[in-house]
C-alpha cells in the first residue's frame, strides 16, 4: 500500500522538482541538449570505420539527394549530382594538364560564384590543399599571400584578369602556372582554363588520387589579418573541416532548409559554416555575390529561405533599411553568426519577427569556438562543463595601455573573476591544436602564450577580450593588439603602416580604429608625421594606399603631428589617440579625410564631421 503512496507522491513530486531545478538551472535543459547532440555527433564519425573527410560526406550526398539543389546563382541551379559532374571536369581538365600533378597546392583567386565551389571540390577530389585568396587584394598583398601558402598554381575568375596582370611579372618569375576562367586569352602567361572544361570529361576521378591524405594533411589555406605585417595563411588540416562540418547540423538546419549565403567564401564564416556545413546538412544554398541590404529579404522570399548568415554588421544595416509593410514576410526561422549587440537583436526581432537567433564563436586558426545554444541575447556562447573539459580556456587579466597580459609575482596569468573583462587563451591540446600559419613560425609562435595558469604550460592568444556573466554567458567586449575590425574584415594596423610609410612625404605612421556612431567595429585612422623638407601630398598619399589596400583596410582619416609618441617598450602610443577621435574640434593637429570622389585626402571640416557623426554621410 505504502508504494502507491510513495508512486503518488513522487509523480505529483516531479512537476515540483522540474519547476524548481527550472528555477535553480535556468539553462540545465539547453545544457543538457547540447551535450546529447555533440555526443551524438562524435558517435557519428566514431561509427565510420575508414578515414573519412569533408569530400566524402559531398560524395554521399550526391548518391543520395542528386536531383536537390545544392547552389543556386542568380537563375542557375546546380543539382547534387550536377555539381558533382561540373567538378569533375575541372578536375580532369587540370589532370590533363602537363604543369599539373594531384596534390599540388593550388591558390584559388575567385570571388562569390559557383566557380569557387565547383573547383574547390574539384581540387579536394585531387588531392590538393587550396589556398582561397581573397578576391580584395591586389599587387603586394596578393603576391604576399600567394608566396605564403607554397602554390604551384593559381586559378582566377575572369574579372580578375587586371589584377592577376599587374603580378603576372612576378609569378612568371616563380613558375607559376596561370589558369583565368575564360575560353581564351592573349596575354602571354595567362592560360585559359573554361575551353579545357568544357571539353573535359565528367567522369569521376579515382579516390587513389587523394589516398595521400590523413586528417593531419592541410585542407586549406585561410588568410587571416594578425597581430603584425601581412595577411598570415593559417593552416586548416582535414580534421578541422570536419570540425566545420558539425556547426550547421548541430544548430538543428536540415536537407530541407535553404540557406541564404552573402559573406564571402574565402573567409571561415562562408567557407566554414555556409559552404562546408551546408555538405554536411545536404541542404541548399542560394549563393550570392556580395551583401545587399535592399535586396535581402526579397531574395529571401523569392527562394523561400530559411536560414540567413550573418555578421554584426549584416544585422544593423537590415535594422536600418527604411521599413515596409512585408518587413515579417517570410520564411527565415534561423540566423546564425556573430557579432550582433543585444540593441540590434531586439530591433532586427521586433522588425522582421520570429527568428531564433544564435550567435557562435571561432577564430580561423583559433581552438577553442562557442555556440550560444541557449539562445541569450547578445551573448556568444556559454561556459559548459563538458565543453570546458574538452576545450581548457580561461580569461586572464589584460592590460590594453601596454598591449599584454598581466602576470602575477610568480610571473603566472592571472585569471579575472566574473562579470570582469579579459583574454581569451586556449590550452592548446591534442584536440584543441593550434596548427599556425603557413611558412610563418614567428607569427605562429606570437599566438602561443607560455606560463599561463602554471608553468611550462602552452596556449592559444585568441586576441578577443570577453566577459562571462553571473549565468555563465560569455560575451565579446573587443578585440587587442594591433589589429581592428572594419566592414566584418580584420585590419592589421602595422601592415597599413607598413604600406604608409612607403609613400614619398610619410615619415612615421600610427594606425588604429576609432568608433563611429551608427556603426559595427573600428574605422581605420592614423597619425602620420611627415618627411623633413617635404609636403603633405593628399593625393599622392591616396593613389598609394588604394593600390595597396583593400578599401575596408584604408585609412579613412589622417592626423598630423610632428612626432609619434611611443611607449616605454618602444611601442606605439594608441590609446589617447584612439579617445581622441577624429573630431576637429577637440583636435588642433591637421586632419584629413580619404575622398574617393577627388581622389585625395582633403581637409577635414567641422561639417563633414557632424555629418558622419549624425549619420547623413556614409563611410
Ligand atoms: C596539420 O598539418 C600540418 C601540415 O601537414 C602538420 O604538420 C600538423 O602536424 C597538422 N596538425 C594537426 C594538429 O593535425
Ligand atoms: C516557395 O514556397 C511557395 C509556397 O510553399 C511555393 O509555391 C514556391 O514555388 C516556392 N518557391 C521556390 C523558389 O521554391
Amino acid at each position: 500500500m505504502w508504494t502507491i503512496y510513495l508512486c503518488s507522491a513522487l509523480v505529483a513530486a516531479v512537476p515540483l522538482v522540474a519547476v524548481t531545478l527550472h528555477r535553480l538551472f535556468p539553462y540545465l535543459r539547453a545544457d543538457i541538449l547540447y551535450v546529447r547532440d555533440l555526443a551524438w555527433f562524435l558517435l557519428k564519425f566514431a561509427r565510420r570505420r575508414a578515414a573519412f573527410f569533408a569530400l566524402d560526406r559531398f560524395l554521399e550526398q550526391a548518391a543520395a539527394r542528386p536531383n536537390n539543389p545544392f547552389v543556386v546563382f542568380d537563375d542557375d541551379v546546380y543539382t547534387f549530382a550536377s555539381t558533382d559532374q561540373k567538378s569533375n571536369r575541372v578536375a580532369n581538365a587540370l589532370l590533363a594538364h602537363p604543369r599539373y600533378a594531384a596534390g599540388d597546392p593550388v591558390a584559388l583567386f575567385v570571388p562569390n560564384e559557383p566557380a569557387f565551389m565547383l573547383t574547390w571540390l574539384a581540387l579536394a577530389k585531387l588531392g590538393s590543399p587550396v589556398a582561397l585568396l581573397n578576391s580584395n587584394i591586389r599587387n603586394k598583398s596578393l603576391l604576399h599571400c600567394f608566396g605564403c601558402s607554397g602554390a604551384k598554381a593559381l586559378i582566377a575568375a575572369a574579372e580578375l584578369k587586371e589584377a592577376v596582370e599587374d603580378v603576372l611579372p612576378s609569378l612568371k618569375e616563380q613558375g607559376v602556372l596561370v589558369l583565368l576562367m575564360v575560353q581564351s586569352c592573349d596575354t602571354p602567361g595567362i592560360e585559359s582554363f573554361s575551353d579545357k572544361v568544357d571539353r573535359a570529361s565528367d567522369a569521376a576521378i579515382p579516390s587513389s588520387l587523394r589516398a595521400h591524405i590523413t586528417y593531419k594533411s592541410p585542407a586549406v589555406y585561410i588568410y587571416t589579418s594578425g597581430t603584425t605585417g601581412l595577411p598570415k595563411a593559417a593552416v586548416v588540416n582535414q580534421s578541422r573541416l570536419l570540425i566545420a562540418l558539425a556547426v550547421l547540423s548541430a544548430n538543428g538546419v536540415f536537407p530541407s532548409d535553404v540557406i541564404y549565403l552573402n559573406l564571402p567564401l574565402y573567409h571561415t564564416a562562408g567557407f566554414f559554416l555556409g559552404f562546408i556545413g551546408a555538405i554536411e546538412t545536404g541542404s541548399t544554398i542560394i549563393l550570392k555575390r556580395k551583401f545587399s541590404a535592399s535586396q535581402f529579404w526579397d531574395d529571401c522570399r523569392k527562394h523561400n529561405v530559411t536560414v540567413v548568415q550573418y555578421i554584426g554588421e549584416v544585422m544593423r544595416y537590415l535594422c536600418s533599411t527604411p521599413k515596409r509593410e512585408n518587413d515579417k514576410d517570410h520564411k527565415v526561422r534561423l540566423a546564425i553568426g556573430n557579432g550582433i549587440r543585444a540593441e540590434i537583436s531586439r530591433e532586427f526581432l521586433n522588425r522582421f519577427g520570429n527568428i531564433q537567433i544564435k550567435e557562435f564563436y571561432a577564430s580561423t586558426e583559433g581552438n577553442v569556438g562557442f555556440i550560444n545554444y541557449a539562445g541569450k541575447i547578445g551573448a556568444l556562447g556559454r561556459v559548459n562543463f563538458v565543453h570546458r573539459k574538452l576545450f581548457p580556456y580561461s580569461l586572464v587579466k589584460y592590460d590594453t595601455e601596454c598591449d599584454e597580459v598581466v602576470r602575477d609575482a610568480n610571473g603566472l596569468c592571472i585569471e579575472v573573476p566574473k562579470g570582469e573583462t579579459g583574454l581569451l587563451v586556449s590550452k592548446i591540446t591534442n584536440i584543441a591544436p593550434f596548427v599556425g600559419y603557413a611558412q610563418n613560425e614567428e607569427q605562429t609562435e606570437r599566438k602561443r602564450l607560455r606560463d599561463v595558469l602554471k608553468k611550462g604550460d602552452l596556449y592559444f592568444n585568441s586576441g578577443d577580450l570577453m566577459r562571462i556573466d553571473k549565468d555563465n554567458f560569455i560575451y565579446f567586449q573587443d578585440r587587442v593588439g594591433d589589429t581592428f575590425r572594419w566592414k566584418g574584415e580584420n585590419v592589421a594596423t602595422t601592415e597599413v603602416s607598413d604600406i604608409l610609410t612607403l609613400t614619398d612625404c610619410l615619415k612615421e605612421a600610427n594606425v588604429y580604429g576609432v568608433q563611429v556612431p551608427g556603426h559595427e567595429g573600428r574605422i581605420g585612422m592614423a597619425t602620420v608625421t611627415v618627411k623633413e623638407g617635404a609636403r603633405f601630398d593628399g593625393s599622392q598619399i591616396y593613389n598609394h594606399v588604394v593600390s595597396y589596400l583593400p578599401a575596408y583596410a584604408r585609412p579613412r582619416f589622417l592626423r598630423i603631428k610632428d612626432t609619434v609618441e611611443l611607449t616605454g617598450t618602444f611601442k606605439q602610443m594608441k590609446v589617447k589617440l584612439v579617445e581622441e577621435n577624429f573630431d576637429p574640434g577637440r583636435i588642433e593637429d591637421p586632419l584629413y579625410i580619404l575622398d574617393d570622389e577627388h581622389k585625395s585626402y582633403v581637409p577635414l571640416t567641422a561639417q563633414v564631421h557632424s555629418a558622419i557623426t549624425a549619420g547623413t554621410m556614409k563611410l
